[in-house]
């Protein structure tokens, strides 16, 4: 199971590299736009603190264009750099050339599971529901990634690896790893939550608050 940050914020990768449980990092147009930094400098940035994959997402809509972007990007950036390609034929077409060249392809903007498996099935090494944003507009995200997962479940020679992305809350993440979703992508303040509990907290401050009465005791 790989939990993977999303976010173009070097500091951001910095601190949860730190806790030693980060698999890896995506990226996207409107993240690197919010960064206000240079795409190719803020990649090989987090992929310096990063050793896993880094989603780097081409922005070129055919498939010729998506393959020279992706070559150009393998070539000026370090080796742990995937590509991100959106889910259109075109796509597809990219994502079977860049895959048979060895390239990783991570492919997003899937919205159904028949997307899902055509991704697969032109190579990538991982797909990319978006839960968050179906839920946005009513439908129930999570339902996808169960039924994505239990297509897979059907053909273990399916080596592709799905990526839940667009997760917006802590429960998202429980939810998408009981489907057995092999990794998830979500942003910074949810890495914190995962991590967060008020009864840890006041657990904290109830020992602490002993242990002070321990040492002013003599007892310590
Ligand atoms: O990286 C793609 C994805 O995770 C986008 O999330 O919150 O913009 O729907 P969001």
């Amino acid at each position: 199971m790989e939990l993977f940050l999303d976010t173009a914020e070097v500091e951001e990768v910095r601190e949860i590299a730190s806790w030693g449980i980060l698999d890896g990092v995506t990226t996207n147009p409107s993240l690197i736009k919010k960064s206000g930094r240079d795409f190719k400098k803020v990649i090989k940035e987090i992929a310096e603190i990063c050793d896993g994959p880094i989603s780097a997402e081409v922005t070129a809509m055919d498939a010729k264009g998506m393959i020279e972007e992706g070559i150009e990007l393998k070539d000026a950036l370090p080796k742990n750099v995937i590509i991100k390609v959106p889910c259109t034929p075109q796509g597809l077409i990219a994502t079977k050339e860049l895959s048979s060249m060895g390239i990783g392809v991570n492919v997003t903007l899937i919205f159904n599971a028949s997307q899902a498996l055509m991704a697969a099935k032109a190579g990538a090494m991982y797909v990319s529901p978006f839960v968050g944003r179906l839920d946005d507009i009513g439908h129930e995200g999570i339902d996808l990634i169960s039924q994505i997962m239990q297509i897979w479940s059907g053909y273990p020679e399916i080596k592709t690896k799905v990526l839940a992305a667009s997760i917006r809350h802590p429960t998202h993440v429980l939810q998408c790893l009981q489907l057995g979703t092999h990794t998830a992508t979500m942003p910074t303040n949810i890495f914190r939550q995962l991590m967060k509990h008020p009864l840890t907290d006041s657990g904290i401050e109830r020992f602490l608050s002993d242990w002070a009465d321990v040492e002013d005791a003599g007892n310590a």
